[in-house]
């Protein structure tokens, strides 16, 4: 661990002090690669440089040499020497024109090659930000991870504002109110309401323990009695024609809320076209602003994503049918494949999928109702860290290279299922790809028909 966090710092320490504009290189490994290459171009000319101001001593040296032994001839013996003609003219054409031309070479600026390729590649440095938001990932990974503390001091570098406390305190009062509303009819106080909204606000803790908790692989709630109810098969789709012949291997991760996890469902060059057609279209992934209902960037969101769709490759294509095909829901409502990649420390910090009832408009533009399912690719195996948990429950999914988990968010009532609040834990060894896909309520109200019950 030790090891790796120097790694980090030595990294960190070399490609940050520096500035470029609109990167958020911090957040994504793939971008990150292209600054390690940049470094090894500036060292290769950097060396030049050095090669051309030695040469250049090199030649000053052997003026100084030549002179060093022609003035000490000279000066033995002055008139002698000068009494040879062909030895005056070299004095005079010696301070006339030779002396001047060492003199340039001495005033030669070799650094021009060097100094241009640094001001053309600082373009593409990262900038105070990128330093900032490394160094907080750091510190995330110390957090979540119980790593040693003595390496880093914290100190200089406190980070007291959680963005996401807000809309948690919004959900939280939003429960409170549902819960007032029951209980209209008790004599509850105002001051006993509001005593209960301190205490809420303090369960932010917990749940941020409990995620930590199950980043590190402990507190997981997997009893004996709940392994025995999660079972592996062949799954064929319901007797779906592409897969009655060559059905897929489905496991059980989770009984409630339901987490299945289908594996080697996608190929490895799948994943390879998915990352190239992503890669020139990473950004930084953005959350949306409860207060004005836009989207933005937030600390508790830390990777880099981006869209795509199903019209601009086969391969992106037949993975929606496969979808469709293997949930039985209707992609053609669905959000477009998200492909994200995490970086240093990059997470996702638990959240819903779907839309609480205080934010109607999160989806409104799409006409497409609320994300009733997610599915989630794992496009590479991460070797410490970025497992998808879901504190509520005390569930952990390790990323698995080639293997994709499903889950509904929403009841078949279309109420939210808030065991299903999850997160991205932190990258801590690695580079975390995966693609996700957000089906809607429309189009599915056949497929997955309404019950009577509103929380079932
Ligand atoms: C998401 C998400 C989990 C993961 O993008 O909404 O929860 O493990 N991702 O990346
Ligand atoms: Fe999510």
């Amino acid at each position: 661990m030790a090891f790796n966090k120097i790694c980090y710092i030595v990294a960190l320490g070399f490609l940050l002090p520096f500035s470029y504009a609109h990167t958020d290189f911090f957040t994504s490994i793939g971008h990150m690669t292209d600054l390690i290459n940049t470094e090894k171009d500036l060292v290769v000319s950097l060396k030049d440089y050095i090669k051309a101001e030695e040469s250049k001593l090199e030649q000053i040296k052997k003026w100084a040499e030549k002179l060093d032994q022609l003035t000490d001839t000279a000066t033995k013996d002055p008139e002698g020497f000068l009494g040879h003609p062909v030895n005056a003219f070299k004095l005079m054409k010696r301070l006339n024109t030779e002396w001047g031309e060492l003199e340039n070479l001495v005033l030669k600026d070799m650094s021009d090659g060097f100094i241009s390729n640094m001001t053309i590649q600082r373009q593409f440095f990262p900038n105070d930000e990128d330093q900032t938001g490394a160094a907080k990932a750091l510190l995330r990974l110390q957090d979540t991870y119980n790593l040693d503390t003595d390496t880093l001091s914290r100190g200089n570098l406190p980070d007291p504002e959680h963005q996401r406390a807000n809309g948690n305190m919004k959900y939280f009062e939003y429960i409170m109110a549902k819960e007032k509303e029951a209980n209209k009819s008790s004599t509850e106080s105002e001051d006993q309401a509001e005593k209960e909204t301190e205490v809420k606000k303090k369960d932010y803790l917990p749940e941020r323990r409990k995620y930590e908790m199950l980043c590190r692989g402990e507190g997981l709630k997997m009893t004996p009695r709940r392994q025995k109810r999660l079972f592996c098969r062949y799954y064929d789709g319901n007797r779906n024609p592409r897969y009655i012949l060559g059905p897929v291997k489905q496991e059980d991760e989770w009984d409630k809320p339901r987490i299945v996890r289908f594996l080697d469902i996608i190929s490895d060059e799948e994943i390879e076209t998915v990352k190239e057609l992503a890669k020139p279209r990473l950004s930084r992934a953005t959350v949306h602003d409860p207060e004005t209902g836009k989207l933005t960037t937030a600390h508790y969101r830390v990777s880099k994503s981006a869209w795509l769709s199903g019209y601009e490759s086969p391969v992106v294509s037949r993975i929606n049918t496969r979808i469709q095909d293997l949930t039985g829901l209707d992609v053609s409502t669905a959000e477009e494949l998200q492909v994200a990649n995490y970086g240093v420390g990059g997470q996702y910090e638990p959240h819903f999928d779907f839309a609480r009832k205080d934010e109607p408009d999160a989806f409104k533009e799409l006409g497409t109702g609320n994300r009733i399912a997610t599915w989630l690719f794992y496009m590479s195996d991460v070797s410490a860290g970025g497992a998808t948990v879901f504190p509520e429950v005390g569930a952990s999914v390790w990323p698995k290279k080639g293997t994709a988990v499903f889950w509904y968010n929403l009841f078949p009532s279309g109420e939210g299922d808030y065991s299903t609040r999850h997160a991205a834990c932190p990258v801590l060894v690695g580079n975390k790809w995966v693609s996700n896909k957000w089906l809607h309520e429309r189009g599915q109200e056949f497929r997955r028909p309404c019950t009577l019950s509103e929380l079932e």
